[in-house]
């Protein structure tokens, strides 16, 4: 009695504690976006010399190759390379609570990785590409069927810095069926079900999931999907992800009649292209507390930006935005002019160019992400670019090819899906977290934070490589 009286006090002010927090949040998040609005509040952040920061070249990589064709190696960064344990056999189909049956088809890889805020059960949460389920009793134009599945996770960070799971697999249930608009693709018109995940916190706060999907019409292909609370198709997550810190919402599991959680990215005017890996962020320096469906980072080798018009109970309809005016706009293509392909690889993130504490404002921070480049036999290289965080979004640096430690990148593929960043405190539970004087999104980046980069190992495994936001950063060719 004694304890379970003990009990619930410590839970009645555990709550008076938490409500007060809520509380304080709230007040200090439209305190600090209500001024960064205004005018008045341009030029009183942390001044920062972003050229500067940019540009910078370490001691010895001067004389490195920076693009395709150049003399010497590229840099090297980070340390070794990590491989993520996990058992394929311990994942759950969520539709019928037991063991996956019936994937007989490849391994997970692929793992995208979102940093939960802390207080919470696990430091992080993923989501990967599954074993595929072919099924040669079902066959399309010839070939045999495939279901691509997602799996998500729990993971935590071990002293060393590596990704563990916490929890087994959950299959993320998508309903999905071939399409007759993959007919051109070959062997793809066989192949449905969902790819290529990304994770990102909404400017609503919540965890959201962009995918690979098949389309909604059926004489489409692919297409990408977007569910923008992830706890409505992963339950676990719910009950692992505190609230009401680093302006992460409350589940909030109600839906309208017929609208779902999951809707379909869809840009009118590009009926027959094959849609992947898009990049999605939200405008501005700071979250504004509200915005679920994100703009999209479509194209970077001539940049081009795509803006939410219109959401129906199944679809986000975008449009272009105008970069005509923007003299940067094809900056990342002349910069890696010789590679044969550029690609998307991670969501766009935001960046202050100051340390963990200092005050964010747009003149100081930028979005970045990471782009892969692709040679004509499928090998994947990758660098860093910068991104104003302000309309038209246009490229402001462009950074340089780079290896990372342990990994092979002229026989193995090497496919980056993620970038997090990382605190001392996250390494070394002991140690305090720095606070910051406006509340901050679990994955936005100061200059002085680690950078976990996750990343799918020759479609086969999960790794991941721990950098800092400097090294990563450095020999960018302004735009
Ligand atoms: C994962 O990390 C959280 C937060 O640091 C901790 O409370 C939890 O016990 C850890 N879980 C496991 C299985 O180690
Ligand atoms: C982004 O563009 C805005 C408007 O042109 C400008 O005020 C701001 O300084 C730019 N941000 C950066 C980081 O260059």
């Amino acid at each position: 009695m004694g304890i379970i009286r003990l009990f619930s006090s410590l839970r009645g002010l555990f709550a008076a504690v938490s409500i007060f927090l809520f509380t304080f949040s709230i007040w200090n998040y439209n305190s600090s976006t209500g001024t960064a609005k205004s005018k008045s509040y341009v030029g009183k952040g942390t001044v920062v010399d972003l050229e500067s920061i940019l540009t910078d070249v370490p001691p010895g990589q001067g004389s490195s190759a920076w693009t395709e064709g150049d003399e010497g190696k590229f840099i090297t960064i980070g340390q070794p390379v990590s491989k993520i344990q996990f058992n394929d056999k311990g994942i759950v189909d969520v539709r019928t609570g037991v063991p996956l049956e019936g994937a007989n088809e490849g391994s997970t890889f692929n793992l995208a990785v979102l940093k939960l805020p802390r207080g919470s059960k696990w430091g992080f949460v993923g989501v990967a590409r599954g074993p595929t389920r072919l099924r040669h009793f079902m066959q399309i134009n010839g070939h045999s069927s495939r279901e691509q599945v997602l799996v998500a996770l729990g993971l935590n960070m071990t002293s060393e810095g590596h990704l563990i799971a916490v929890t087994r697999g959950q299959t993320l249930d998508f309903p999905m069926i071939p399409r007759e608009g993959c007919s051109s693709a070959g062997s793809w018109i066989a192949t449905y079900g969902a790819e290529d995940p990304r994770l990102l916190w909404t400017d609503a706060g919540t965890p959201a999931l962009t995918y690979a999907r098949s389309a909604l019409d059926n004489d489409r292909c692919r297409s990408v999907g977007l569910v923008n609370d992830l706890r409505s198709i992963f339950p676990e997550l719910d009950a692992a992800l505190a609230t009401g810190v680093e302006d992460v919402s409350p589940y909030d599991g109600y839906k309208e009649p017929g609208q779902g959680n999951d809707r379909e990215l869809y840009r009118s005017d590009k009926q027959g292209v094959i849609e992947k890996n898009w990049m999605p962020f939200y405008p501005g320096a700071l979250p504004d507390g509200e915005t679920a469906i994100p703009h999209i980072h479509y194209t970077v080798k001539s940049a081009l930006s795509l803006r939410p018009i219109e959401i129906t109970p199944t679809r986000a309809i975008y449009e272009d935005v105008d970069l005509g005016q923007s003299t940067t706009k094809s900056c990342i293509g002349t910069a890696h002019s010789k590679s044969f392909k550029i690609h998307q690889a991670s969501p766009l993130y935001r960046l202050t160019l100051c340390d963990r504490g200092c005050i964010v404002t747009e003149q100081n921070t930028v979005n970045i992400a990471l782009s892969h480049t692709q040679s004509p036999t499928r090998q994947y290289g990758r660098f860093l670019a910068t991104f104003n965080v302000s309309y038209p979004f246009n490229p402001i640096s462009v950074g340089p090819r780079f290896h990372l430690d342990g990994c092979d990148d002229e026989n193995d593929i090497n496919y980056a899906l993620s970038l997090v960043p990382i605190q001392q405190s996250d390494i070394d539970p002991s140690g305090k977290p720095k606070s910051t004087p406006q509340i901050v999104q679990p994955d936005h980046f100061f200059l002085d934070d680690r950078m976990l980069i996750t990343m799918g190992h020759n479609d086969k495994e999960m790794t991941s490589v721990m950098t800092t936001v400097r090294e990563i950063l450095s020999r960018q060719h302004m735009c």
